[in-house]
């Protein structure tokens, strides 16, 4: 397959998360004889460093032109400091969201058997934990009208019917290939926009009768999140909940350095880690880069190039199960960077069955850390 990938660095740590991800995809191109091509593009504070906009033109015809796009991260704290700034990097992100009508945002939350440990919730908790966040993006209160004055602000929830039918039927569709169950998370108690969504879902649940729907208030939700993940299957929300719920869920899996996430649209598709751009970190060497390797996998499945992911995920698999992962998630070695962990996962892909037989000698491309 030919696939012409538009990829957003961005900002912080984007860059390099981002080329581990490259890096991964181009071993899977050659190993499966596919093409991709990978065009690269500024959006967020870097962007407006060289062009004065956090989502120039060019960015966007890149985007436009390309079958997918991956992106960093964005965001940058010499531009957090001006609460009355009207140019910011986030507005990259969410322009391309919107830009794209990337309505649909994918967030798996996996807790992985060899990272129990690393939650800083108790283990028979989380254990068995698999959950699909399907995170309303193209609307909602991010994206409503704003009204800005020194005595006053605001900014509207607004959701119409087509909004939220569109992601529904997504979110119904996902669960019929899993668990079989829908979990709605509102706040239908105060919100008219909420109550609006309740109405849809239940009305669009008759055409999935073999799933089962529940329906639960934000507050709850987030309390039943952390003491009892495995209730939960698909998690349908709107943007600002979903936004929350999914960094809250980053807790079960150990690290938000592992989250990925698929942002899907009728036309284009965009996939991101669900981490910010970390600054502290930039060109350190600790950033984690699985989330960015496995919305890479994300992508891939989008084409549906699903051997391809799967060899992608074993290698994450392998990576945390030798502890080849980065700082955040490491005791047991010191000296493990992000480079390293995309090198790991490269040279599994190229040898599939040989990498790393010998434990005591753990290879890592070129050299060997053991
Ligand atoms: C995310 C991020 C973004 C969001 C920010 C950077 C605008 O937190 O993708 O979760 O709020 O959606
Ligand atoms: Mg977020």
């Amino acid at each position: 397959m030919k696939l012409n990938i538009a990829v957003l660095p961005g900002d912080g740590i984007g860059p390099e998360v981002t080329a581990q991800a490259i890096k991964v995809l181009k071993a899977i191109a050659m190993e499966f004889n596919h093409v991709f091509t990978f065009e690269k593009a500024l959006v967020g504070a870097c962007a407006m460093d060289k062009t004065g906009v956090p989502l120039p033109e060019e960015t966007i015809s890149i985007c436009d032109k390309a079958d997918a796009i991956l992106f960093g991260a964005i965001g940058d704290p010499k531009y957090d400091n001006d609460p009355l700034a009207t140019i910011r990097p986030e507005q990259g992100l969410l322009g391309l969201r919107k830009t794209f009508d990337l309505y649909t945002n994918i967030r798996p939350v996996i807790a992985y058997d060899d990272l129990l440990n690393k939650s800083s919730l108790k283990v028979k908790q989380i254990k068995g934990t698999n959950i699909l966040i399907y995170r309303e993006l193209a609307s909602g209160i991010y994206f409503g009208d704003k009204h800005f004055s020194n005595d006053e602000a605001s900014d509207v929830c607004k959701y119409k019917r087509s909004e939220i039918e569109r992601i529904t039927h997504l979110a119904f569709k996902a669960a019929q290939g899993r668990k079989h169950k829908l979990t709605l998370v509102d706040k239908a108690n105060v919100l008219a926009s909420s109550r609006l969504w309740r109405a849809i879902v239940t009305e669009i649940a008759k055409d999935y009768p073999d799933v089962t729907l529940d329906c639960m208030f934000v507050d709850n939700a987030a309390m039943e999140l952390i003491i009892n993940p495995r209730q939960f299957d698909v998690i349908l929300t709107e943007n600002m909940f979903g936004d929350i719920l999914s960094e809250e869920a980053s807790v079960i899996v150990g690290s938000i350095g592992l989250l990925a996430s698929a942002s899907i649209g009728d036309k284009h598709a965009m996939f991101e880690p669900i981490h910010g751009a970390y600054t502290k970190a930039k060109n350190k060497g600790i950033a984690n880069p699985i989330a960015s390797i496995l919305s890479a996998a994300m992508l891939l499945d989008h084409f549906a190039l699903y051997d391809e992911a799967a060899l992608i995920r074993e290698g994450v698999d392998k990576a945390l199960n030798l502890h080849i992962t980065t700082p955040d998630l490491n005791t047991k070695y010191d000296n493990i960077s992000t480079t390293k962990v995309g090198d790991f996962i490269e040279d599994f892909i190229n040898n599939p069955d040989e990498t790393n037989l010998n434990f005591t000698n753990i290879h890592l491309g070129q050299s060997t850390i053991i």
